[in-house]
Order: structure tokens, then C-alpha cells, then sequence
């Protein structure tokens, strides 16, 4: 059934990803007048809070991490919200919250939808819980927050008991990535330009490459980070999801149906990586922006194994892209926030260029480059080869030059939007595109799940790299034994 909520119930609403993305979203949301005058937001968390310290508690975060100018009335929003103490591993308070939510009728106007960004631990309790409450019903449907399981077997073990109280389209998994801006902007321009399609294949193009860098280090997050690793904590999902859009088909419409089945197309294409395809790494004390960092180990307290770079040539085993290597990166402590994708073209066939060799051989040729910032510059670069102005007496002199988009340039006006604002406006309104279905998880844990069945058989330990450098020189060399270099 189609509806669009009048209540939110968030779930781990005194956690960090509440206090940093979920309230300032909503508040957010809010001051644009995209929350309906009738929704509710109804916080449930172990602490003991009651409605008022719950709003100075939203108060707090909104002052913290949303511009002012993005604050609206903050009297308004906090009027919104209520809070109810659960400890979600019993299913006694459940009764109580389910008292707070207020009955669910049904109807387009009216539901409950429910945002899970608590530990993964806890999600069996808390379907099992909500179910007991009367709180899985048709009007109801539930977001769910990564990390979905650490491998293939936890994660359908999730799916199924999130099966087992709500049908696959009211489950949201969210991936946040998804809900950037510049990530659908990626799609209006395969998908909204007749430029680019005709040699979207491997034909027209050598190599993709997806870098997702990071400065930050554990940032606190001590036991989940050591537990997971680079490869789970943005390969599984955030990586392999960017990867996914840049090689589907053209879906036929923009819906959810029709994006996913394309999207999982890809996922399940995804070649067995060999053991000289992947990279990992760990960081070692260092310098990023001309400040000092900690090593790992150090911010851990203790050694491990667990790697916070990771480097892939990965490949699309199907016809678009036979032969065309995607190579992945990620890490923490690198010497700069950057996300992008970058799309090497091949050399034009023949060169009418090239010059007698008496006189020097000619104009040297550089295929052609489209590079799509994701963040935090929103541009999208495409080098072209241009002629170098002069009589060219020895012959054609050409460079090549780029021809440059900035979003903020060409859509002034815009402000820059978390992407949970767009993922909670879904969620509420039931817009499942954004989403990634059951399928997708499970082709992607799939896919990792045999990567780190290789580390483990080979013995493949991280090896170090300096905070502030780009990764372990490996990574370098996995593509220069291709003549590829990386993007910088
Ligand atoms: C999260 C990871 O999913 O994505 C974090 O758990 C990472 O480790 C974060 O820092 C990166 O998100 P963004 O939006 O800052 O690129």
C-alpha cells in the first residue's frame, strides 16, 4: 500500500549518526517546508530521557552540526519530537513505545516509518519486539542502517528476520551514498545526455577508475572500525554501489524496479578477483595538512590485522564491459578527502597528426578523461585535445584541455543537502529508487565474501603506509603493471 507517514520512529535517536545526519536532516527538512505540519518524530534509545530533555538533547546536536541558516523555526521542528526509553534486547518496553507511536490507521495519509541505525545486534530483538507490538502492520515500513550483517550468512540471517515481519517494499536499506546529490547526478549524465552512451562499452573505454579517500582516521568508532575494515566498511556497500551506476544498462524508467534490476545485473556480473588484484593496507604515524597523526595501532591501543586501505582491479564479466578493468580504492589517513570516478576513454584509432618523423614525429595524442567529482568539489571534468595556437610551422601542436562543469557554479541558489535529507524524505513517503534492494546486499557480501576467503588462504597480511601518503606502494604498482596510473 502507498503512504506517506505521519510518523517517524527513530530508533538509537541518542547515537552519533542521530546527532550528526538524522536530526539536522529532519530540522533541515523541515525549515523547507518538506515535512508535512502533521509528522511526528517519536525518539527511542536505552537512556532515560523524557520529551523535553530529549529536545535540548535534538537542540544541541542541531546547533552543533546544521548551519543556522539552514535552522528554520527550531522551535517548530523540536515541537515534533517525543522520546521513549526502550532497552531493545527485551521485548517488555515495547508495549510502552507502541503506546508513545499511537495507533497506526491506515490510509495514504497516515503510517509509521522506522529508521533502525542501531548495533546489528539488536535488530532481531527489535523486529521481534516491534512485531510483538503490533508495530510491523501494512501501514508500517522500516529503514534499516548499514552495517548489514559482516558477511554473506549474517547478513541474509537479518534480511530474514526483517522478511519475517515486513514485505520486501516497505524495507528501506539505505545506503547513503545513494542519497547524495552528485551521486544521481551521475545518473542524469549517462542517462540524460546522448553524448556519453554510444561509448559507454568497453570499445570506446580503457579503464574506470573509483577512488573514495578519506583523512579522518577510527574517529572513535574503535571496535565496529577494527571489526569491519575497509573492504566491508565502504567496498561492500558505498563503492560497489558507485560502481553499479556507472556500469549498468539504461534502466527503462526511474523507479525502483527498474534501476535495481539493472544495478543487481552488475553486482551479480562481478569477476572473481585473483590474488594479485587486491591491495590492503594499514596506516603508520604520519602527516595529513601538515598535522601529525596516529598510527593505527596506536588510535586502536592495541596491533591488528585489519586493513584501512584497500586497492581492487575488479571487472564486469559481461558484454558492455569485457576487458575493462575497474579499479577501486579506499582508505583512511590519506592526504585528502576526495571522492571521484574517472573515466578513461581509449586513443582515437589513427592520428592524422603525427607529422613527418624528419621534423619531430608529430603531436603527441592523450585520450580523452571524463572525471566526476563527487566530493567535496561537485564537478565534472571532461579533457578534451585541443590545438596549441601558432603557425605550427614543425606540424600540429595539440594539449589537452579540460572543460569543466562546477554544480555549485551552475546551479546557484542551491545549498548543499545532507544526503539523509533525501533518504528520510523517501523513506517517509515510501520512494524506494534510492534503496538498495535484498538482491544487491547479498550479490555485494557475495563478491567481498570470496575477496577476504582469499586474504585469508593466502595468508595476505596490510601492509603499512604512512598517514598523509596514497596507500601502500602495492597500490601503485597493481596499476602500473597495467600502464595505469591513478588519479591525483
Ligand atoms: C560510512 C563509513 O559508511 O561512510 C565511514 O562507515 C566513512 O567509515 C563514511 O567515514 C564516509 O561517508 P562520507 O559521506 O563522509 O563520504
Amino acid at each position: 500500500m502507498k503512504f506517506t507517514a505521519d510518523r517517524l520512529l527513530l530508533f538509537g535517536a541518542t547515537g552519533d549518526l542521530a546527532q550528526r545526519m538524522l536530526l539536522p536532516s529532519l530540522c533541515a527538512l523541515d525549515a523547507d517546508g518538506l515535512l508535512g505540519s502533521d509528522v511526528r518524530i517519536i525518539g527511542t534509545a536505552r537512556s532515560e530521557l523524557n520529551d523535553s530533555e530529549f529536545r535540548n538533547f535534538a537542540r544541541e546536536a542541531l546547533e552543533k552540526y546544521l548551519p543556522a541558516n539552514r535552522r528554520g523555526s527550531m522551535a517548530n521542528f523540536l515541537n515534533r519530537l517525543s522520546y521513549q526509553a526502550l532497552d531493545a534486547t527485551t521485548p517488555d518496553g515495547f508495549g510502552d513505545l507502541a503506546e508513545k507511536v499511537g495507533k497506526t490507521e491506515s490510509g495514504p495519509d497516515h503510517g509509521l516509518a522506522i529508521f533502525l541505525s542501531t548495533a546489528p545486534s539488536l535488530f532481531e530483538p527489535t523486529i521481534a519486539g516491534l512485531r510483538h507490538a503490533g508495530l510491523t502492520t501494512g501501514n508500517v515500513r522500516i529503514g534499516l542502517e548499514k552495517p548489514l550483517g559482516i558477511d554473506l550468512g549474517t547478513s541474509c540471517e537479518i534480511n530474514d528476520a526483517v522478511a519475517s515481519a515486513f514485505t520486501e517494499d516497505r524495507i528501506f536499506r539505505i545506503d547513503h551514498y545513494l542519497g547524495k546529490e552528485t551521486v544521481q547526478n551521475l545518473l542524469a549524465l549517462r542517462f540524460a545526455n546522448i553524448l556519453f552512451e554510444p561509448l559507454w562499452n568497453a570499445a570506446h573505454i580503457e579503464h574506470v577508475q573509483i577512488t573514495v579517500a578519506e583523512t579522518v582516521g577510527l574517529e572513535g568508532r574503535v571496535a565496529f572500525y577494527d571489526d569491519a575494515g575497509a573492504i566491508r566498511d565502504m567496498v561492500q556497500n558505498h563503492m560497489l554501489q558507485l560502481l553499479a551506476l556507472v556500469a549498468m544498462e539504461p534502466p527503462s524508467n526511474f523507479d525502483a524496479t527498474s534501476v535495481r534490476d539493472e544495478k543487481v545485473k552488475v553486482l551479480r556480473s562481478l569477476r572473481e578477483v585473483a590474488g594479485n588484484e587486491t591491495v590492503t593496507g594499514q596506516y603508520r604515524a604520519g602527516a595529513i595538512g601538515g598535522k601529525a597523526v596516529p598510527g593505527y595501532d596506536e588510535e586502536l591501543g592495541k596491533s591488528s590485522n585489519t586493513e584501512t586501505f584497500v586497492a581492487i582491479k575488479a571487472h564486469v564479466d559481461n558484454w558492455r564491459w569485457k576487458g575493462v578493468p575497474f579499479y577501486l580504492r579506499t582508505g583512511k589517513r590519506l592526504p585528502e578527502r576526495v571522492t571521484e570516478i574517472v573515466v578513461q576513454f581509449r586513443c582515437v584509432p589513427h592520428s592524422i597528426f603525427a607529422g613527418p618523423k624528419s621534423k619531430g614525429g608529430g603531436a603527441t595524442m592523450t585520450p580523452n578523461r571524463l572525471v566526476i567529482g563527487i566530493q567535496p568539489k561537485e564537478n565534472i571534468s571532461l579533457s578534451l585535445m585541443a590545438k596549441v595556437p601558432g603557425l605550427d610551422r614543425e606540424g600540429i601542436r595539440l594539449r589537452s584541455v579540460p572543460l569543466d562543469i562546477a554544480m555549485p557554479d551552475a546551479f546557484t541558489g542551491t545549498h548543499n543537502r545532507i544526503a539523509y535529507e533525501r533518504l528520510l524524505l523517501d523513506l517517509i513517503e515510501g520512494d524506494q529508487t534510492l534503496f538498495v534492494r535484498r538482491d544487491e546486499v547479498e550479490a555485494q557480501w557475495e563478491w567481498i565474501d570470496a575477496i577476504r576467503a582469499l586474504w585469508e588462504t593466502e595468508a595476505l597480511e596490510p601492509k603499512t603506509y604512512t598517514a598523509g601518503s596514497w596507500g601502500p606502494s602495492a597500490s601503485i604498482a597493481l596499476a602500473e603493471r597495467d600502464g595505469v596510473t591513478w588519479h591525483e
